[in-house]
């Protein structure tokens, strides 16, 4: 994503580790049905897209042109009918129900509406993505260290419920990035915060994937949200319609096209 602003709150690297490489994703002739009653609504037709390593691609549409059913789909939270979907060299459509529970827990998913457990506190809904996992690190300063890298240092005990929308926004990124993903995936990230408080979540999106290298892709209705990203992939009743580069993600591939040297 493009860095807006260079605040000091965010530090991917908290922890010490090194920057980790992007998952590279490559749809292949995806359509994905839905039935609704008696009716079948195509979500998503005939879709081939091939995303780089590092990339941050805004997917972009009006409301039903299939942006979170690609989401899902990528993600192994729905399954398409026909197509491949490869993420990172996992051929995601295939996988078991198990080997799709354990695909998840390395992809980092943030929502419109959070979906956080508001009763327990910001640093327990972090460690929750850990649980399930062997680590051979500490769960809760891991969590802590991400809620530190997001701004929300002060706020480890304070209770979901008691929090901010863009705070909550943060608890939800931290959640996501806890488990290192190497994919990101955002759905409608800001479409629940005012417009000061969605730029500022925009912005932590922003220094995390530059950051740390992890593919992102960013559902969004608002083309000045797609406009932080460096590519947009346009829908509209569930096919690509448009895919424009906005600005090339590798400074020095930027300066060659510039300079026409190299
Ligand atoms: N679980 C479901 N069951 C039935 N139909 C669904 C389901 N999920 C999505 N659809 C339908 O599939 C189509 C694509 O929906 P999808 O949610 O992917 O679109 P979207 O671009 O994310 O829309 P929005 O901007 O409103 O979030 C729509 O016609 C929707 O009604
Ligand atoms: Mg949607």
């Amino acid at each position: 994503m493009r860095r807006r602003s260079h605040g000091d709150a965010v530090d991917g690297r908290s922890g010490g580790h090194d920057r980790f490489a992007g998952a590279p994703v490559s749809l292949r002739n995806v359509s994905r049905l839905h039935r609704q009653g008696a009716a079948k609504v195509p979500a998503l037709v005939d879709v081939t897209l091939d995303i780089e390593a590092g990339e941050s691609v805004a997917v972009i549409g009006p409301s039903g042109s299939g942006k979170s059913t690609l989401l899902h789909v990528i993600g192994a939270m729905d399954r398409p009918d026909t197509g491949s979907v490869v993420v990172g060299g996992t051929r995601v459509e295939q996988l078991s129900r198990r080997a799709a529970a354990v695909f998840r827990r390395g992809v980092g998913f943030v929502f419109q509406h959070y979906h956080l457990l508001p009763q327990l506190s910001a640093l327990d809904n972090v460690v929750v993505p850990l649980m399930p996992v062997q680590v051979d690190f500490d769960r809760v300063r891991r969590a802590r260290e991400t809620l530190d890298a997001v701004g929300l240092g002060a706020r480890h005990e304070a209770r979901v419920a008691d929090l901010s929308g863009g705070e909550q926004q943060r608890v939800a990124i931290a959640r996501a990035l806890v488990v290192r993903p190497r994919l990101l995936l955002a759905d409608e990230p800001t479409g629940a915060l005012d417009s000061r408080t969605g730029d500022e979540v925009l912005d932590l999106l922003a220094e995390v994937q530059a950051d740390q290298g992890m593919t992102m892709i960013l559902a969004t209705h608002e083309a000045a949200v797609a406009a932080q990203c460096s590519r947009v992939v346009s829908l509209r009743d569930g096919g690509v319609v448009g895919d424009h580069p906005l600005w090339d993600p590798r400074p020095d591939e930027t300066l060659r096209r510039a300079t026409g040297l190299g």
